[in-house]
């Protein structure tokens, strides 16, 4: 199976600490995969350094290689990295624009003039994330007026206007109830089809419902990854047993 994201000794220091250490681990193409841990142990800082966005906090040490396919992204410039690799943060967070504008947005700022290539875009990444239908009609309205879970689901749906090979979620459904959570859940499973998934989750049940791999991560360190069955039936470390029995955070 084709590795898409090859990450090697990867190391990241903040402040002089280190926060990711040595993580070496490679993301399987049009999977998910799901990171767990407790709280702190670098889940996040893990996921923006995949992107490029924790190169653009202050006091910040990388050491260590991410090939995507076969180039290193350290030549790759981050707002164009950030166009193959897009993140959804844990709050749903729209512009404050229209639902249209905030689609349209990102190939805009990427030079696509051609209204009716916008409009295509536009229904095309709704639609697949499932958002469409119940947006159609009112695509001027403001994306602040949407519910919880439908910005969620416009965030997805704009993070795909990019064309992306991946797609970072961190913890997408925090802030939201069951039902949303199934939505998103049954939608990120469809578009594993099309694009390579890596998402971030406090919630075990979660991990187990959608991911083909799990990484757990704890300290900074990767302990194990492996196929999502194998992670919860027969862990190899002892320290991925506990976590998954629910005696770390
Ligand atoms: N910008 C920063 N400056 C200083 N320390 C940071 C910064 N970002 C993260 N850290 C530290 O790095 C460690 C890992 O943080 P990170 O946010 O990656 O953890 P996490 O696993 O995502 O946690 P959570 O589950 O609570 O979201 C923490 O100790 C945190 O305090
Ligand atoms: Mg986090």
């Amino acid at each position: 199976m084709e590795n898409i994201l090859k990450i090697k000794d990867l190391e990241v220091e903040i402040d002089n600490r280190k926060i990711l250490k040595k993580i070496n681990l490679d993301i399987k193409k049009n999977k998910i995969t799901a990171i767990i841990g407790p709280s702190g142990c670098g889940k996040t800082t893990f996921l923006k350094s995949l992107n490029h966005l924790i190169q653009e906090e202050n006091n910040v040490k990388i050491n260590g290689d991410i090939f995507l396919g076969e180039k290193n992204i350290k030549n790759i410039e981050g707002e164009i990295l950030r166009k193959h690799i897009g993140l959804v943060s844990q709050t749903p967070t729209p512009f404050p624009f229209s639902i249209y504008k905030n689609m349209t947005y990102a190939p805009i700022y990427y030079g696509e003039k051609d209204k009716k290539v916008l409009d295509k875009i536009v229904k095309e990444k709704l639609e697949d994330a499932g958002l469409y239908e119940e947006v159609a009609d009112d695509l001027k309205k403001s994306a602040l007026k949407l519910s919880g879970g439908q910005q969620q689901r416009l965030c997805i749906a704009r993070a795909l206007t990019s064309d992306p090979e991946i797609l970072l979620l961190d913890e997408p459904c925090s802030a939201l109830d069951v039902q949303n959570t199934n939505k998103i859940e049954n939608l990120l499973k469809k578009l594993s089809n099309k694009y390579t998934i890596v998402i971030v989750t406090h919630n075990l049940f979660q991990a187990k419902r959608i991911s083909d791999y799990i990484a757990f991560f704890l300290d900074g360190q990767l302990i194990e990854m492996g196929e999502t069955d194998k992670i919860f039936s027969s862990p190899k470390d002892k320290r991925t047993e506990e976590y998954i029995k629910g005696i770390y955070g």
